[in-house]
């Protein structure tokens, strides 16, 4: 693309994302996700850092609005306008923790933490006449997020090493992705829940989660809500406990740049920087399969690693997690790899392995190309000097969104879109990619 079409996809993502916005916060699509997402609104907040300061410190603020006082930030916080989403506050019912915010309402786990390195992209764009307004942000944000990252530490460390759980697919922003379906095969569902699920009347069932899956996310936000939320009470009989790669990566990443904000506002960067290294071993030593050259989730109930490819291993790249020769593996065995990562002809990169008996291009997180997955990736390779493979990868994504719309998530092979349109996440991040193309020439 030259560079007024870039230009223009910019301009359209502006658009989608001003469609979307409701006052202090933006919801990721019109009408399949009425509320406001956590991870969705630290990239929303990264696209809008581009080109409205204010607008996008907003964002953040608005989502710790919903901070637990245990330091948990929820996935869902719910706008009481919002309808059609289920499940809604009326099922998580977060009331029950002492630990939840009054007078709002939340779901009651949390989702890959993006936050401290949202907040540090808003510093970094900041238009120079905004500097010090950047640093006051900056200063405000600072001990929520510490306290943000101190709960996965104190609540999500049950080896101690730094590996943290996930205890919920819906926790780990990737639901229905195979390695949280393997997990859930060994969860024993006592009863089958009662529910309606709503998201079926947005999006074609064929796009989205089944049933069954439903039956496993229902079940589990049940059980926790037995425990009022509690999450010490929780972990001591959770039935699903991924230690999830991506999930850990991302919070790698945050921590290095929860570190930088430390340095930034006169805070000892110490303990973010010792919450990496934590990290970053852990994965390094439990995730890591010599002989498949690949990183893997750790399934702590069944004592075993979930071996399914997902571009989630390959994300170790972005958290800074990998060795250079095991990222030398993942990207020249895997990331390129024709039959995995690399379709010959199409878009990079399915979230599923091509191979993998798992694969379906059309559903969710079984296989198809999600914008947010390859921005991250794209920022991985860079900073594993990769350079080439980047600007591959950020032009191939931003080809998708040209020819598909900002749509939710891409067939791999076709590049046809699939999920909600007017995704504010897509829209975010290709604003966010055309800057960076922007500032690298
Ligand atoms: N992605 C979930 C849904 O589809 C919620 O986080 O409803």
């Amino acid at each position: 693309m030259i560079a007024h079409e870039l230009e223009a996809l910019a301009e359209s993502g502006k658009k989608v994302l001003a469609t979307n916005d409701l006052g202090g916060w933006t919801k990721p699509a019109p009408s399949l996700y009425p509320h406001q997402w956590n991870w969705d609104s630290c990239f929303i907040a990264i696209g809008l850092s581009r080109y409205d300061f204010d607008r996008a410190c907003r964002e953040l603020e608005s989502l710790l609005r919903g901070q637990w006082a245990n330091g948990l930030v929820p996935q869902i916080i719910f706008n009481p306008a919002g309808k059609g989403y289920f499940p809604g506050p009326d099922v998580w019912q977060s009331e029950r923790s002492p630990d939840a915010p009054r007078g709002i309402e939340t779901s009651g786990i949390t989702q890959p933490p993006v936050l401290a390195t949202a907040a540090l992209a808003i510093w970094r764009n900041a238009p120079q006449g905004r500097k010090q307004d950047a640093l006051n942000f900056l200063k405000r944000m600072y001990p929520h997020l510490f306290r943000y990252h101190q709960f996965f530490y104190d609540l999500r460390n049950p080896d101690g090493d730094g590996l943290i759980v996930v205890v919920h697919p819906w926790e780990s922003g990737t639901d229905n992705s195979p390695r949280y379906l393997e997990a859930g095969n060994r969860v024993h569902l006592a009863y089958t829940p009662h529910y309606n699920r709503l998201d079926t009347q947005h999006v074609s069932a064929a796009n989205r989660p089944t049933d069954k899956d439903y039956d496993l996310f229902v079940y589990l936000l049940e059980l926790m809500r037995e425990d009022n939320w509690d999450q010490k009470a929780y972990l001591k009989h959770a039935p699903l406990q991924v230690q999830d790669v991506l999930f850990n990566s991302v919070l790698c990443r945050a921590n290095l740049d929860l570190a930088a904000i430390a340095e930034q506002v006169g805070e000892d960067p110490a303990q973010p920087r010792a919450w990496y290294q934590a990290t970053k071993s852990a994965v390094n030593a439990r995730c890591w399969d010599q002989s498949d050259g690949m990183y893997f989730d750790y399934d702590r109930v069944a004592g075993e690693l979930i071996k399914i490819d997902t571009v989630s291993g390959l994300n170790t790249l972005y958290g800074g997690v990998a060795t250079e020769e095991r990222a030398r593996r993942l990207t020249e065995i895997h990331l390129l790899n024709p039959r995995l990562f690399w379709p010959a002809a199409g878009y990079p990169v399915p979230t599923t392995a091509l191979s993998s008996s798992w694969f379906n291009p059309e559903n969710y997180w079984l296989g198809p190309v999600w914008v947010g997955i390859n921005w991250m990736l794209a920022r991985g390779l860079t900073s594993y000097s990769r350079l080439d493979l980047a600007a591959i990868l950020s032009t191939r994504t931003l080809d998708l969104v040209s020819r598909g719309g900002f749509r939710e998530y891409f067939n791999p092979y076709t590049g046809a879109g699939y999920g909600t349109d007017n995704f504010s996440w897509a829209a975010a991040l290709t604003i966010d990619l055309v800057a960076e193309i922007g500032d690298s020439v």
